[in-house]
């Protein structure tokens, strides 16, 4: 079974702040630094470090060279990468003393995926492959419908959250993996709920859907197979949030591709979530799977 990830790749531009800079405030960043990053190509290494097979799908311009050599050197397949003479994506992300983040994504080369091009990558796919997308690329909607027509299970990390989510497909997604504010939104409610009080207003809302609410430091509350699952977070001293949701995704569908039960597919995400987060950077702050093992130890 592999993973088929329409995934977003983007150059991150990353701030230390001493503080997020306020509207009308202009402040002085302490450092700058430029990383691989994209949710979708996060995911994708994170999931090839875990030792899944991974083809990850998506669209970068003339100067995304180092987001493929990067996706190569983890393990994952590129070769339906599409080329395209639009800039690659990029965010601009600024990180506080206390490793929280505020990110602004532009598209660019994220957004050239095409409907035919979403139905030729989807040739590839064999059953029982699971088909992940996050919401940083274009034709979601048409990635969760192709996908579902096909049979294959679909993985949606609706982050950012969608603008419009009544217009994606929603009740042909298989596994929704979401933080508490996307849970709120997919859920009708307001951002500031209990992370009890939002799992079960999903459940009721998607009653078919497994799902997947990353709480922070309170861990992660999942319904998998029928069953309701408690995964404590690990502590550890953040240094730089920034990408730990993606590393904890990429690790759990890592392990439902190696056929491992439910807790141990969240225990392995919710340890690789917490190293990533004691590093600077996204892409390069996700872990090798030796070093989950030796966490879990
Ligand atoms: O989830 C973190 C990612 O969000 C960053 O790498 C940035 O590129 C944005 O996509």
């Amino acid at each position: 079974m592999k993973l088929l990830n329409f995934g977003s790749l983007n150059i991150d531009y990353v701030y230390d702040m001493p503080h997020f800079v306020q509207g009308g405030e202009t402040a002085t960043a302490t450092a700058r630094h430029v990383y691989a990053g994209g949710k979708g190509l996060n995911q994708s290494i994170a999931a090839a470090r875990a030792g899944a097979q991974v083809l990850h799908a998506g669209a970068i311009g003339p100067d995304g060279a180092f987001l493929t050599r990067l996706l190569q050197d983890a393990g994952a397949d590129t070769s339906a990468l599409l080329q395209v003479q639009e800039a690659s994506g990029h965010a601009m992300i600024q990180v506080t003393p206390e490793g929280q983040n505020a990110i602004i994504v532009y598209g660019g080369a994220n957004h050239c995926l095409t409907e035919a091009y979403v139905q030729s990558v989807l040739r590839q796919a064999e059953p029982g492959d699971l088909v992940l997308l996050q919401n940083e690329t274009s034709q979601t909607a048409q990635i969760i419908a192709q996908a579902a027509d096909l049979g294959l299970r679909v993985v949606f990390n609706p982050s950012p959250f969608p603008a419009h989510p009544e217009q994606l497909p929603l009740e042909r997604v298989d596994t929704f993996i979401l933080n508490e504010i996307e849970g709120a939104l997919l859920a009708g409610m307001p951002e500031e709920q209990d992370g009890d009080v939002i799992f079960d207003a999903l459940r009721s809302r998607y009653p078919h859907a497994q799902i997947i609410l990353t709480l922070g430091s309170r861990g992660v509350t999942a319904w998998l197979g029928g069953q309701r699952y408690d995964q404590p977070c690990f502590t550890v001293r953040a240094v730089d949030t920034t990408g730990a949701g993606d590393t904890f995704c990429g690790y759990y569908l890592a392990g439902c591709c190696q056929g491992q039960a439910p807790a141990q597919c969240l225990r392995a995400a919710s340890a690789a979530a917490a190293i990533a987060i004691t590093r600077p950077g996204a892409a390069p702050a996700i872990p090798a799977r030796d070093e989950v093992e030796s966490l879990l130890k």
